[in-house]
């Protein structure tokens, strides 16, 4: 992708891009001049028009997020989801190091086209040095009058907090986010209702994820036909990827939704190919959560289509893991299962239970102790614990579901393999006797 120029990583690298007087020298707050002069409902026109898709991991329709709204409302809230805990993406990060004035001219155009009077950042704890980057930044924009009464002379206010987390993957979910804004245990809530209708504080509320909102601003100025060229229909947009583990360049690059997993570890401009030459066994490429591809698929496009015809969950967030041909699967299938179980934050029985149960089975595996029947209990164990099947209160259950379905249905052999031929009754044990 030689040619492509970024966009959302332009300031990337520019000496004081995180100061607002160098953000202004490149063009940074005209988008939000001009949003200011459009109405708030044309700015949501705007960006339905875009069809730009939540970056976060869902890939909701921003402008039709904010369209659920309801139309009688007195107070709304914005609340900006940069609590990035899905393994290995940083890309929110990167956005937010570099060029903090971009997501909060972001954050402004979105909350002035939702009508919103405060807006919340939301940022994990380990994010020390990224929150005085963009406390400072915050303080800059207020002192020019980009925050809080009277912007810019419109008549519009909006106040703006960083709201920092204590560093928990479920805090990352929207109804979790907000339980824990408000002051409580992040625990995910039931829905309907959905946030836009009773969210924070029980009042309407839109989540957006950090690099969505960057994307608001271009779109504001060079508008939604631009935007719309660039990527294929339905994944439009410039994308911000992720590319971690034995390659030569890993990091964070910006491209289009056209580009293949094998272009994100091989091509020049992204990972620049694997450490000694070495084979790619496996990829998982959107996070860990959306499951696995083997390194026979190299082909799948990054974009929101592509994954479901390779019985993925999703694009998830565009950031692969990439295990080299010298990887134990087992290892990889204890790494997963680890994660979940020790991040389920335990209100569904389901998740709850299933994630311990495939940790251990997963574990006794990795340690050369597994039986026939242990692949099977995982499986099926993986089949029931989903929001999918309708059991559980959030998408953390199916996060944790694909990964270790994907992985047994496509390294089962490799699996068995080391799946010491066991007594009779190993083959019969239940879910619920399972040894730790
Ligand atoms: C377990 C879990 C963790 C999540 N973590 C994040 C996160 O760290 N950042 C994020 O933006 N979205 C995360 N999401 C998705 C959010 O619930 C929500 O869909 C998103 O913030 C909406 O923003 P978007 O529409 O702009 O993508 C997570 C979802 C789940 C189920
Ligand atoms: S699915 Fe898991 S993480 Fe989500 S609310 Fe239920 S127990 Fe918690």
């Amino acid at each position: 992708m030689g040619d492509y120029e970024p966009v959302l990583l332009r300031n990337v690298g520019v000496e004081g891009a995180a100061t607002i007087g160098v953000y202004k020298k490149r063009g940074g707050y005209r988008a939000l001049a001009k949003a200011l002069k459009m109405t708030p409902d044309e700015v949501v026109e705007e960006v339905k028009a875009a069809a730009l898709r939540g970056r976060g991991g869902a890939g909701f329709p921003a402008g039709v997020k904010w369209g659920f709204l309801p139309k009688d409302r007195d107070v709304t809230y914005l609340c900006v989801n940069g609590d990035e805990s899905e393994p290995p993406t940083f890309s929110n990060r990167v956005l937010m190091e570099n060029d903090p004035h971009q997501l909060i001219e972001g954050t402004i155009i979105s909350a002035y086209a939702t009508q919103s009077s405060i807006a919340y950042v939301y940022l994990r704890v380990e994010f020390h040095e990224l929150f005085h980057i963009l406390q400072r930044a915050i303080d800059e924009a207020y002192a020019a009058g980009y925050l809080g009464k009277n912007i810019l002379g419109s008549g519009y206010d909006l106040e703006c907090y960083i709201h920092r987390g204590a560093g928990a993957y479920i805090c990352g979910e929207e109804t979790g986010l907000i339980e824990s804004i408000e002051g409580k245990r992040g625990w995910p809530r039931n829905k309907p209702p959905f946030p836009a209708v009773e969210g924070l504080f029980h009042k309407p509320t839109v989540v957006n994820n950090v690099e969505t909102l960057c994307n608001v601003p271009h779109i504001i100025e060079r508008g939604a036909g631009w935007f719309t060229g660039i990527g294929p229909p339905g994944s439009s947009g410039p994308k911000l990827f992720c590319v971690c583990g034995p390659v030569n360049r890993p990091g964070c690059y910006e491209g289009p939704m056209t580009i293949t997993v094998r272009d994100l570890i091989y091509g020049d401009a992204y990972g620049q190919g694997m450490i000694g030459d070495r084979k790619v066994k496996a990829v998982l490429p959107g996070g860990i959560s959306m499951g696995i591809l083997t390194g026979d698929e190299l082909d799948m496009k990054m974009d929101f289509a592509d994954p479901a015809e390779y019985g993925l969950l999703g694009l998830g967030t565009a950031a692969a893991v990439v295990v080299s041909e010298d990887t134990d699967i087992r290892v990889v299938l204890r790494s997963i299962a680890q994660f979940f179980a020790h991040e389920s934050c335990g209100q569904c029985t389901q998740c709850r239970e299933g994630t311990s149960w495939m940790y251990k089975i997963a574990r006794r595996i990795a340690a050369g102790e597994g039986g026939p029947g242990d692949l099977e209990v995982m499986y099926e164990t993986a089949g029931n614990l989903g929001m999918m099947p309708g059991l559980s209160i959030c998408g953390l259950s199916d996060g944790a579901a694909f990964p270790i379905r994907t992985l047994i249905e496509k390294f089962r052999g490799e699996l068995e393999q080391h799946v010491r031929e066991a007594p009779d009754e190993i083959e019969q044990r239940s879910p619920s006797t399972v040894r730790s």
